[in-house]
């Protein structure tokens, strides 16, 4: 995230004495303050709970679900805007909802991410008075709450999962706010055809298996057998959901675990399927295919194989050296590679 987001949002998080509440999305750095006073974080990402509880925030994990706080109850909120439209549409009406009559919205982000746009709608739904201010590309939007009932936006119907027909002609629960909430990811496609002859065991898998990031589901839910000793993990909430909604509705008896990258979870997997995210928000996280991979060598049962998709450019078999003993690269389409990994050293 451009510095001056960052700066303007730990300034607007340093301001004790009123009930505040911060909506930390996926774009945040952990360490942005200190815990202040009176202001309380939500969050959907557990890896950044995590690192703010330590610090002694309170710190919620949830996919934005506010249903349990009360109506008017917060003198102010403070959120820097997320990536798709239906969770900031979804965190507008919230705030609407929550502030006090003079309560204050404040929302942070760039222009090229619809800021002026989320400007003016969250004034008409919220009815009171804006100001605008820009330092370098960002803008800080300050709204009042005014008297008048909100004019709801359509977060289209953010909270619930949704059946989707997707582009293998299957159903999936799924919702906007998670990683391709609508579409199949061709990684993963190219990793399911392939699974067989890179693991030598044709489909449904029965063993024990995990899927490292596992968004909605999809890997496990086209590699395993119901039967499986299957184990999802995530860090978003909306994903976790997802995927619990999926394995539950067919029929499958599987953990879904909340992890940073499989952290906290006990070793003893006879296969890993991982397509590891390379994107963190806006930005680029460099270590998050270390912390992967870091992971699945410690997760990995003795005979064991991990299977990664990756982009052909993410230097995956370099990174992984001095972690697996054998290290294959067991196809490639002029897109993506499929990597196998055994013998954790
Ligand atoms: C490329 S997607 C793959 C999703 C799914 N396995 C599939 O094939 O459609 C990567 C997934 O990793 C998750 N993720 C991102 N950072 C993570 C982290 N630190 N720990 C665990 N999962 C993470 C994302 O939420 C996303 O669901």
């Amino acid at each position: 995230m451009a510095d001056q987001a960052l700066s303007l949002l730990s300034q607007d998080l340093r301001r004790p004495g009123e009930r505040t509440l911060w909506i930390a999305d996926e774009n945040i750095p952990s360490d942005l303050c200190a815990p202040v006073s009176d202001v309380e974080v939500v969050g959907n990402r557990y890896d950044l709970i995590q690192a703010l509880r330590a610090q002694g925030w309170p710190a919620e994990f949830s996919d934005f679900d506010l249903r349990a706080r009360n109506d008017a109850s917060l003198d102010r909120i403070v959120y820097r805007i997320s990536k798709e439209k239906p969770v900031v549409h979804h965190l507008i009406n919230e705030a609407a909802r929550l502030l006090k009559p003079g309560g204050e919205l404040i929302l942070i982000g760039d222009k090229s991410e619809g800021i002026k746009t989320y400007s003016r709608k969250a004034q008409q739904c919220l009815g009171g008075h804006r100001d605008e201010r820009k330092e370098g590309s960002i803008w800080r939007i300050s709204l009042s709450r005014g008297q008048n009932n909100p004019e709801w936006l359509d977060d289209q119907d953010y909270r619930q999962l949704r059946p989707m027909t997707l582009d293998d002609g299957a159903p999936y629960l799924t919702k906007p706010g998670l990683y391709g909430w609508n579409k199949v990811d061709r990684g993963s496609a190219f990793l399911i055809e392939q699974l067989p002859a890179m693991t030598g065991h044709s489909l449904p898998l029965q063993s024990r298996v995990l899927d490292l990031g596992c968004g909605f589901g999809y890997l496990a839910l086209n590699a395993c057998a119901t039967d499986a000793q299957l184990t999802c993990t995530d860090n978003n909430a909306a994903a976790l959901q997802a995927c619990r909604a999926n394995l539950e509705q067919r029929g499958f008896n599987a953990s879904v675990i909340a992890s940073n990258a499989g952290t906290g979870l006990q070793p003893g997997f006879d296969i890993i399927l991982c397509n590891p995210p390379f994107h963190a928000g806006f930005g680029i996280e460099g270590d998050l295919t270390d912390r992967f991979l870091a992971q699945a060598q410690r997760l990995l049962a003795p005979g064991g194989i991990a299977c990664f998709v990756v982009n052909l450019h993410i230097p995956l078999e370099r990174k992984a050296s001095g972690r697996f003993a054998q290290i294959r690269c067991h196809a490639d389409n002029g897109h993506f590679k499929l990597i196998q990994l055994s013998q954790a050293l």
